[in-house]
């Protein structure tokens, strides 16, 4: 890294006066970080490292569903749901019903694999970014997958949302005249026993930013259909009233070798 930073800075020849300005900048970052606020982690995020290292570290084989980054909003207790449960603890946003299957590589279901999900509400909001606003708990869930590795639960669908810019990267971005925003997304980590445990999304096809991600975390193969239902009888087998958006994504998990 030292020998890269020299290279950078041969090339680059900054003044003292920009020397000052990085080291300003690195300063103003570390100041931003608590302990709920990494700034370093966002800075790594929207340069395009964290996606690069999660990448290398995740190279899949055999038609695996591939990982992305795990992002600052994952709290490690999702509350636990039962299969058909709502993750929407507020009852607005338009109603969608996500389900598939857990599979092993070679097609095998896994039944008992665990899911945790989150996501943001419809105003792009995580429950930890609005305490007292929006209840604890809500757009998360851990789900336990059925006996032939088939999950589902009824959330709403998820909005695009720009990340932190009250921050030295929020300047970052502004100053590169980049935008914050993150396409329409839920978040997963699914483990099975035997099997590597997955970070991933799911991308909400044709949602505004699903192709200038400020954190560059799309992979094509986890953009999903989210399609419109008016057939209320199908509402009722999935416990709804009304038209919905069904969704259907399944997840391989790579055998641990
Ligand atoms: C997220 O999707 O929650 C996220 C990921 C990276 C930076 C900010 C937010
Ligand atoms: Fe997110």
């Amino acid at each position: 890294m030292v020998a890269h930073l020299h290279a950078f800075v041969r090339d680059t020849e900054p003044t003292i006066a920009e020397w000052e300005r990085a080291i300003g900048f690195l300063t103003a970052a570390g100041q931003k970080c608590d302990h709920e606020r990494q700034e370093f982690v966002l800075l790594s995020d929207v340069l395009g490292i964290s996606m690069l290292v999660e990448t290398i570290n995740n190279r899949k084989t055999s038609g695996a569903t591939e990982s992305t980054v795990l992002g600052p909003f994952h709290m490690v207790t999702s509350p636990r749901r039962a299969l058909g449960d709502s993750i929407d603890l507020v009852g607005t946003g338009p109603q969608c019903v996500l389900e598939g299957r857990v599979l092993s590589a070679g097609g095998t279901p896994l039944p008992g694999a665990e899911l945790d999900v989150w996501q943001a509400n419809d105003q792009g909001f995580y429950d930890v970014q609005q305490p007292g606003v929006q209840p604890a708990g809500n757009g998360r869930g851990l789900f336990t997958a059925g006996q032939d590795g088939a999950y589902w639960f009824r959330t709403i669908v998820p909005t695009y949302y720009p990340i932190p810019t009250d921050g030295p990267v929020g300047t970052l971005l502004e100053a590169t005249k980049r935008h914050p925003y993150r396409p329409a997304h839920i978040h997963f980590i699914v483990t099975a026993p035997g099997h590597r445990p997955l970070t991933t999304h799911i991308f909400v096809a044709g949602s505004p930013y699903i192709e200038s991600d400020a954190v560059f975390a799309v992979k094509k193969s986890l953009i999903t259909e989210f399609t419109p239902v008016d057939d209320l009888a199908l509402a009722a087998r999935y416990g709804l009233t009304g038209p919905f958006q069904l969704a259907n994504f399944d997840i391989v998990l790579q055998p641990e070798s």
